[in-house]
C-alpha cells in the first residue's frame, strides 16, 4: 500500500494533494522503501519543481508516477537517487536519510538503486555484455561473480543471444531491455525508471512493463514515470499524478 492513497478514482484530474500519513496507517519503518515528507524543490533559477510533496512507498510496491511535461516527475526521481537536493523536507530511501549522506555514503546508497532512463544511456563502444557487466566491475565484484550474474540478467530481459552486439546493432526496445539488465544486475532493492517506454511502440512498451513487473514479483520495489495513460490503465498498479509540482492520488 502507498500511504495516503486509498480507493480508486477517476483518472481525469485529481482531488486532494497527498497528505502525510495519519498515525493509524503508518507502517513500520522497516516496511518503507521510500519516504518523502513535505518535500519542496526549487531550482537555482527559481523554478519551483515540487511543492510540499508527501509520499510513502512500501517495500515491494510497483508505483506509476504520471503527469504532464514539466510537472516534476523526473525531479522527484532525481531527488530519490541524490542527483538533486531538496530545499525543504526530508527524503529517506531504504531507511537512509538522503540529505545526511555525502560522497562515499551517497555512492553506497546509489548501489541500492537501479535506474532506467528513457534514452537508455548505453556506452556505444561496449557490447551488451560489457554494458551490463560494467556496473559490477565499477563496484568491485570479482570476475567469478560478474560471470555468475551476467547471464541471468541478460536472460531476464531475453537478450542472451545479443550479448556480443553493440548498442547500435539493437532495436530501441532491445536497448531499453539492456538498460534494465544493467540497472538490476547488482540486485538493488529499488528500481527507478524515468519514462522507460517514452521512445517505444506499444508492443515494446508492454514488453518493458512486463519485465519490470517480473522484477517486482522478485521483490524489487519499482517506481515508473510515464505519460502513457493506456499503459497505466492496462497494468492496474497504483498511480500518483504530479501536477504543477504537487502530488495527487489517481489510482491505488
Ligand atoms: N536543472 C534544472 N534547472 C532549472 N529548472 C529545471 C531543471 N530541471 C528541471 N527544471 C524545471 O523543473 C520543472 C519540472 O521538471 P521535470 O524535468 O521534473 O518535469 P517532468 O515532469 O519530468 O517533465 P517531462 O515529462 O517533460 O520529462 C520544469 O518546469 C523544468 O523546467
Ligand atoms: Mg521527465
Amino acid at each position: 500500500m502507498i500511504q495516503g492513497i486509498t480507493g480508486r478514482s477517476a483518472r481525469a484530474f485529481p482531488s486532494q494533494p497527498l497528505e502525510p500519513p495519519s498515525d493509524s496507517s503508518t507502517p513500520q519503518p522497516s516496511e518503507i522503501m521510500v519516504s518523502l515528507k513535505q518535500v519542496t524543490k526549487i531550482y537555482t533559477n527559481g523554478c519551483q519543481a515540487l511543492v510540499d510533496v508527501n509520499l510513502q512507498i512500501r517495500k515491494g510496491e510497483f508505483l506509476f508516477i504520471t503527469g504532464p511535461s514539466g510537472s516534476g516527475k523526473s525531479t522527484l526521481l532525481k531527488l530519490l537517487y541524490g542527483e538533486e537536493q531538496v530545499n525543504q523536507g526530508a527524503i529517506a530511501v531504504n531507511g537512509n536519510l538522503i540529505s545526511n549522506l555525502r560522497g562515499n555514503q551517497l555512492s553506497m546508497l546509489r548501489r541500492q538503486i537501479g535506474i532506467v532512463f528513457q534514452d537508455y544511456k548505453l556506452i556505444p563502444r561496449r557490447t551488451v555484455a560489457e554494458n551490463v557487466a560494467f556496473v559490477l566491475w565499477a563496484q568491485g565484484f570479482t570476475r567469478k561473480e560478474v560471470h555468475r550474474r551476467l547471464q541471468p540478467a541478460l536472460k531476464m530481459v531475453g537478450l542472451q543471444h545479443k550479448a556480443d552486439c553493440f548498442p547500435d546493432q539493437l532495436s530501441g526496445g532491445e536497448q531499453q531491455r539492456v538498460s534494465i539488465a544493467r540497472a538490476v544486475v547488482n540486485t538493488p532493492p529499488l528500481l527507478l525508471a524515468d519514462e522507460p517506454t517514452g521512445n517505444l511502440d506499444p508492443d515494446n512498451s508492454w514488453q518493458v512493463i512486463k519485465i519490470l513487473r517480473k522484477l517486482n514479483a522478485m521483490g524489487i520495489t519499482v517506481v515508473v514515470t510515464t505519460h502513457d495513460e493506456q499503459l497505466v490503465r492496462q497494468s492496474n498498479h497504483p498511480v500518483v499524478q504530479v501536477h504543477n509540482g504537487r502530488l495527487y492520488r489517481v489510482q491505488g
